[in-house]
């Protein structure tokens, strides 16, 4: 199999992979993760860090890059999978819909190549002749079956896509603002965050609830009873926003707030998680830096001492001379993209 992971989450896939399915990885390169599994069940449907699951058909990272690729793809398309054992482990798991079945061939390429990607879908859906059932059409919308083909640098991967959008951008319907973060950049903070039965989560600038909801997800995911989930923003429009996105998921208790100034008891918390808004998204960028020293001091007040916590921020520069004055140890740190601009995932100890 392999999953394609939002840039930087490569390693927290892989954990989830590992541990919650027994997987074995394969190999593992800039967006995805390919593993191998004991048994291809609706389990893989469960992962939370990853973007989509697909069964492999084939893959290479030898591609040439030049046009000869597109005969190789063909042939490797033709000769290399067991189409209908791919089908009839994808039918398994995802039934088919009534009515006519239905195909769809989706490329994607990266990267120089000395073609285009219109060049490899057609090599694809040569190398696909005569291996699906003669009755099946083609449809781009809510086809039955999706077979995919993602071309990055030279590497390849084809295979059957497993995951619908749901996936990605999950079945909880949140009402979304415009910094709200990806649900599957929340659910890698939330792994890395190792909540503990009991424990008491805070999100002090929640914005729409992205976290919190992953938080409630998790807990389910995993069926560990949650201590208090807390949230809190400085504007209205987010509480108006997290309100009802959270209270269909859990208990939650939200409060308009500065997140400099909590109306929480000291050492009440047992981890925080949370995306403090990026440079741009202030008025200037030179704010950050006090933002981030009055964020740290408070956030120290409530933390409890082995408390954990689990930061997205765009200046880690500013985030490691924030954290300087209180007794947090940095754990990890992973580089992703947000709004289009380089971000830091980092996880804290306080000691
Ligand atoms: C990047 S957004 C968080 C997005 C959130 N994780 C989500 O997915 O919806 C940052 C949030 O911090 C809030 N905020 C900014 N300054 C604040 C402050 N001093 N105290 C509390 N919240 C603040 C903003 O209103 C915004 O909702």
């Amino acid at each position: 199999m392999y999953a394609m992971v939002f840039a930087g989450l490569e390693t927290v896939a892989e954990d989830e992979i590992v541990k919650d399915l027994g997987g074995e990885v394969k190999r593992s390169g800039p967006e995805v993760v390919v593993f191998r599994v004991p048994e291809i069940d609706a389990a893989v449907l469960q992962l939370r860090t990853v973007e989509d699951v697909f069964l492999l058909a084939w893959g290479t990272d030898k591609l040439s890059r030049r046009a000869t690729d597109l005969e190789r793809i063909r042939q490797w398309t033709a000769r290399e999978p067991d189409w209908n054992r791919l089908l009839n482990i994808h039918h398994a798991i995802r039934p088919k819909p009534k009515g006519k079945p239905t195909f769809r061939i989706v490329t994607q390429m990266s990267g120089e190549h000395g073609y285009r990607r219109t060049d490899a879908r057609k090599a694809l859906a040569n190398g696909l002749a005569g291996k699906l059932p003669a009755s099946w059409r083609h449809a781009e919308e809510n086809a039955a079956v999706e077979i995919w083909l993602t071309i990055n640098g030279s590497v390849a991967l084809c295979g059957l896509r497993l995951s619908d959008r749901t996936m990605r951008h999950r079945t909880y319907k949140m009402e979304h603002l415009p910094a709200s973060l990806r649900p599957t950049v929340a659910a890698a903070m939330v792994r890395l965050a190792e909540i503990k039965p009991e424990q008491t989560v805070l999100d002090p600038m929640c914005g729409a609830g992205t976290i919190l909801a992953e938080v409630f997800e998790w807990a389910r995911h995993y069926n560990l009873r949650l201590g208090k989930v807390l949230g809190g923003d400085l504007e209205k429009a987010a509480l108006r926003a997290a309100g009802p996105n959270l209270r269909r998921l859990g208990p939650v208790s939200l409060t308009r707030w500065d997140a400099r100034s909590l109306a929480l008891a000291d050492e009440s918390v047992d981890r925080l998680v949370c995306n403090p808004p990026f440079g741009k998204q202030l008025s200037s960028p030179e704010e950050i830096r006090p933002l981030y020293r009055g964020l740290m001091r408070e956030w120290n007040r409530v933390l409890k001492p082995r408390g954990q916590a689990v930061l997205l921020v765009s200046d880690a520069g500013a985030l490691r001379e924030a954290t300087a004055p209180v007794d947090w140890k940095f754990a990890r740190q992973l580089r992703v993209r947000v709004l289009g601009q380089p971000a830091f995932m980092s996880v804290w100890r306080k000691d």
